[in-house]
């Protein structure tokens, strides 16, 4: 049974962006540009190449100009990068990004701890980075984070997400992601969430994003899937997190992902093996453990010699079987 097969989903790469914000150690920038090419080559409809935040606030991604400058971009890739602020948005038309990925949270105390800012006051400074795209045209996608809860806050309404959702789609941008900032998704409000946002506005491009906080990010995306959602934020090794929100950890695995829609007969346009091959080289620039699954475990038909003892185990069992069989 296939129930996906035809499907087409699109896979957006995030770990060099929500990936790289969480990591003690500084990538090089050559690192960056070296892992982004090889990433290019692998079927993603986007990756989110870095974000133009402050400094001060993400050093790890402080490079992002010269990543954007260098990497070597491949026809039919969108790259894009986290932008904040105006700041961030001039920054990024310097970088010659494809795409604003413009962040707010749907939670005041996620939006404070994050952006420094009200919900109110990012609203409006995005509407002034929604302008000056619209006159350089670049598309928007809007990333709200928080959408299926906050650490802080515990649960938040589902009617303050669509005021949310509703104002930015009044602004005309293409797309918006729901975003599970810290893994508090459960796969009956995903669907249930997904396909609500959907129904209300089918002209908008939406994203889902799960961390894999709570072990629920596969299934999330299942239940996403399910429900209507063709665009997924993933990232290589499931790296990932917001180092603004307490006990936030890594996104679902790209490598796990893609394995688990290929088997269920999605098309998602991935190269499952040169992703096996893309997280080794992550590795060795985080230097430490990454949470996949896939590289350790291999394909689903990986086939293993069976155990040493097998000859006498089944010499032992036929020449049973002869014995009980003899008239
Ligand atoms: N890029 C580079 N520098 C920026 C900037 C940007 N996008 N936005 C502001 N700055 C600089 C200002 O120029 C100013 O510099 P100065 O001290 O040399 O004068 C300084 O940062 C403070 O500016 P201000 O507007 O007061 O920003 P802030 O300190 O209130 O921070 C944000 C607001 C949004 C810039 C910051 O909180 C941020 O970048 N957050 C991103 C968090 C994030 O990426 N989280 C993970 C993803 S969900
Ligand atoms: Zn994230």
């Amino acid at each position: 049974m296939n129930p996906g097969h035809g499907t087409r989903l699109f896979i957006n790469e995030v770990a060099t962006r929500d990936g790289f914000q969480m990591e003690s150690r500084f990538i090089p920038t050559d690192d960056k540009v070296a892992l982004i090419d090889r990433l290019s080559t692998l079927g993603y409809a986007k990756i989110e190449a870095t974000s133009f935040t402050s400094p001060k606030a993400i050093p790890a991604l402080r490079d992002g100009e010269e990543v954007m400058n260098r990497i070597a971009r491949r026809p039919g890739v969108v790259y894009t990068a986290l932008v904040p602020n105006l700041r961030g948005a001039e920054r990024a038309l310097d970088g010659r990004v494809d795409e604003f990925n413009l962040v707010m949270s749907v939670s005041e105390t996620h939006n404070l701890a994050n952006l420094r800012m009200t919900r109110t006051q990012s609203f409006a400074q995005l509407a002034e980075v929604i302008a000056l795209a619209r006159r350089a045209a670049v598309p928007v996608n809007v990333s709200l984070s928080c959408v299926f809860g906050c650490p802080m806050e515990g649960e938040v309404p589902q009617d303050g997400v669509f005021g949310w959702i509703d104002r930015f789609a009044a602004l005309k941008v293409q797309g918006i992601t729901l975003c599970d900032t810290t893994g508090m998704a459960f796969p009956t409000q995903v669907q249930a969430l997904c396909a609500a946002a959907l129904a209300r506005h089918p002209a908008l491009g939406f994203t889902a994003h799960f961390h894999n906080t709570r072990a629920m990010g596969l299934v999330n995306t299942v239940a996403a899937v399910e429900a209507g959602i063709r665009r997924l934020d993933m990232s290589l090794g499931g790296i990932g997190g917001c180092p603004y929100a307490p006990g936030a950890s890594g996104n679902v695995a790209t490598e796990d992902v893609v394995h688990m829609l290929q088997c269920m007969g999605y098309d998602t346009g991935m190269d499952l093996d040169g992703l096996i091959g893309a997280a080794a080289q992550l590795q060795t620039l985080v230097q430490h453990e990454l949470s996949s699954q896939l590289p350790r475990a291999g394909h689903r038909l990986t086939r293993h010699a069976p155990p040493s003892e097998f000859a006498d185990i089944a010499d032992r069992a036929h020449a049973r079987d002869a014995r009980e069989l003899r008239p």
